[in-house]
């Protein structure tokens, strides 16, 4: 069982600026690290835990101060878990941060940055058109706040990084932090089982190993063989 601490990477940004397209990939590259993860996206939640709130001041900070309670009861449990709401108030982004750490997990804010112009060409949801056109009324970046990080621990500009630059950054956070197993040390347990895989397919058709079983080292011919499969990488 791992003794890793859990952590909660909390992303924030306007609607469409990439929160769960990175939270998504961010889970499959931690899931394939070994570490448990868990995303709590914003309109997940609403359409299940919060069911019913709207999108008042006050219905807004309680979605968020929910999403924080289960990331506060995930991440002290070991889970790694991924937030990706937009969070537009910062009072309430530091309170769940308190909240974290007081359970002696971490706490990564990630600034998800992309200028509203963007926003709104990407229009994902079709919402700025008609936030913009005033039909929309409250709508984050438009019509109501968003309170930027002031000290993010990351920030990611996804009008000008690949999804790719962005992830990295996010990883390299954790990374440095000691939160997740780097990359280089996950490398070479992927490369063995591929070989071993490999080994096993070639054991059972190869007349050289059968051999072996009437007396030669078996574990030398293993050895000779991966070495071969190493030089042909
Ligand atoms: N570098 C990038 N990182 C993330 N998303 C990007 C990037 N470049 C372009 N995109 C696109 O931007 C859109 C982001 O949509 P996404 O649903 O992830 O936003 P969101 O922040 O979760 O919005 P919402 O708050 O409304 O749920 C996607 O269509 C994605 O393909
Ligand atoms: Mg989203």
């Amino acid at each position: 069982m791992s003794s890793r601490k859990g952590f909660t990477v909390w992303l924030t940004g306007l609607s469409g600026a990439g929160k769960t397209t990175l939270a998504v990939l961010l889970a499959t590259q931690l899931r394939a690290r070994g570490v448990r993860i868990e995303v709590l996206d914003g309109d997940e939640v609403r359409a299940n835990l919060s069911k019913g709130l709207g999108f008042s001041k006050e219905d807004r900070d309680i979605n968020i101060r929910r999403i924080g309670y289960v990331c506060r009861l995930l991440s002290r449990n070991g889970v790694g878990t991924l937030s990706a709401a937009i969070s537009p108030y910062s009072a309430i982004r530091d309170e769940v941060r308190l909240a974290v750490e007081q359970e002696g997990a971490k706490f990564i804010e990630v600034f998800v940055k992309c200028p509203i112009t963007v926003l709104a060409k990407r229009d994902v949801k079709g919402l700025y058109q008609k936030a913009l056109s005033g039909e929309l009324k409250g709508f984050t970046g438009v019509s109501d706040p968003y309170e930027e990080p002031l000290a993010p621990d990351v920030v990611v500009e996804t009008d000008r990084e690949s999804l790719d630059f962005s992830i990295r950054k996010i990883l390299q956070a954790l990374e440095q932090r000691g939160l997740i197993p780097n990359a280089d040390l996950s490398r070479p347990r992927r490369v063995r089982s591929v070989l071993s895989q490999s080994w096993k397919r070639h054991a059972q058709r190869s007349s050289t190993v059968r051999a072996a079983g009437r007396g030669r080292s078996l574990t030398l011919l293993k050895r000779l063989f991966l070495k071969r499969q190493i030089r042909k990488r």
